[in-house]
């Protein structure tokens, strides 16, 4: 069994959709192994997203996450990181496929709902940067 890390956005949090989406990853066969809710600090949102700290947008994303509650969960399945990115969909949500999380739910190329790690190395960092061992059951 795979585990990911998963968050569901602040975007999506302030927008009380935080039971719909954790519905969809039930209903596509993820166990929900853990899940807690936190208001990141910016310098933390940056220790996260540190691999885009090079990149124009790195300082607007970090305000983003930094600007409510977000909610961050490790889902198992087989196959779960590819899985779960599938079920996210395109980065931008107006490219994103038909029936994903990103088409139904968000708003905007940052506002995007959700995050799913992108490889076992990207999990292998996220998972333990947000959970200890006795917090995934
Ligand atoms: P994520 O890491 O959140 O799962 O998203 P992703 O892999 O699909 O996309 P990534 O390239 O890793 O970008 C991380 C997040 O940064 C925001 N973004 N803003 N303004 C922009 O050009 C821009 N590009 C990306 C999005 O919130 C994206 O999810
Ligand atoms: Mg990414």
């Amino acid at each position: 069994m795979e585990r990911t890390f998963a968050i569901i956005k602040p975007d999506a949090v302030q927008r009380n959709i935080t039971g719909k989406i954790l519905e969809r990853i039930e209903a596509n066969g993820f166990k929900v192994v853990g899940m807690k809710r936190l208001h990141l600090t910016p310098e933390q949102a940056m220790g996260f997203y540190y691999v885009h700290s090079a990149r124009p947008f790195f300082k607007d994303l970090c305000n983003y996450m930094a600007s409510g509650p977000a909610v961050v969960l490790v889902l198992e399945k087989e196959g779960a990181i590819a899985e779960w990115r599938k079920l996210m969909g395109a980065t931008n949500p107006e490219a994103a496929e038909n029936g994903t999380i990103r088409k139904d739910f968000g708003v905007s190329l940052e506002k995007n709902s959700v995050h799913g790690s992108d490889s076992p190395e990207s999990a292998a960092f996220e998972i333990p940067y947000f959970f200890n061992a006795l917090e995934l059951v």
